[in-house]
């Protein structure tokens, strides 16, 4: 294998709502690789949470969400009507589920609990073990691969990063307004990048693609530029 087939880690970190997902999903299938949604799991960790009755609008029981982490199997099953694999909470397929606005709203406090943290990480590391992977998340470039060949650091203008999750919503029937959205996409940066463990920041070592004017297209060009620079580095 020559140098510029070597399988690498590609961590795409960055704000709630970039299309993160889309475009890690999109170099993912362009490179043959696996695409790991890392927020999939804090969000399924939070249903389940929210369904044994450990987290609700009223907060969150910290025992009680960590007793729960020994029963909560995670898993990804790909699903060739999406083209993408879906998240399985003990074998129950959960991908809707964890996209409404009420778990949403209540990822950001799960996901600041030190051990669910610890727990997601370690299996996060096990699926890049033997690289070749795509993952998007918030920590994946400073914590969970910082030995990570290729980091992405996404950012997009809120209103537009709003708007976006919105067109996605009500596209698949969900009854939501765009302030709630946005609301919630601004309290979520704030959360997840002032939350004690693992905050949301920039790898120093990260590139910064800034989406909110690039179709699809044109990050996958920039993209393709930055994977040159790293395989001929
Ligand atoms: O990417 P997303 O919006 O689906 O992520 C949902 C939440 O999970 C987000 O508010 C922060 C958290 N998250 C995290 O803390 N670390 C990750 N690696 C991925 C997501």
């Amino acid at each position: 294998m020559s140098d510029t087939d070597k399988k690498i880690v590609i961590a795409v970190d960055g704000f709630s709502s970039c299309g993160k997902s889309t475009f890690a999903k999109a170099i993912a299938a362009k490179l043959g690789y696996i695409f790991i949604d890392t927020g999939a799991m804090y969000r399924a960790v939070t249903l389940y949470a929210l369904e044994k009755g450990a987290v609700s609008a009223d907060g969150v029981d910290t025992d009680k969400v960590c007793a729960l982490l020994d029963e909560i199997s995670i898993s990804f099953v790909f699903n060739p009507s999406r083209g993408a694999s879906d998240v399985y909470v003990n074998g129950r397929c959960v991908e809707d589920k964890i996209r409404t606005i009420e778990v949403s709203s209540l990822v950001s406090p799960v996901s600041a609990i030190p051990e669910v943290r610890r727990r997601l990480v370690a299996m996060q590391q096990e699926m890049g073990r033997e690289r070749g992977v795509v993952m998007d998340g918030r920590d994946i470039g400073t914590t969970v691969f910082p030995d990570a060949e290729l980091k992405i650091y996404m950012t997009a203008d809120p209103r537009v990063r709003a708007q976006r999750r919105y067109d996605e919503l009500t596209a698949k029937g969900h009854n939501v307004t765009l302030e709630e959205i946005e609301r919630n996409v601004v309290e979520r940066d704030h959360a997840d990048m002032t939350r004690e463990v693992s905050p949301l920041r920039k790898a120093d070592d990260a590139v910064v693609l800034d989406n909110s004017h690039m179709t699809v297209e044109e990050q996958m060009t920039w993209f393709l530029e930055k994977l040159n620079e790293v395989k001929t580095r």
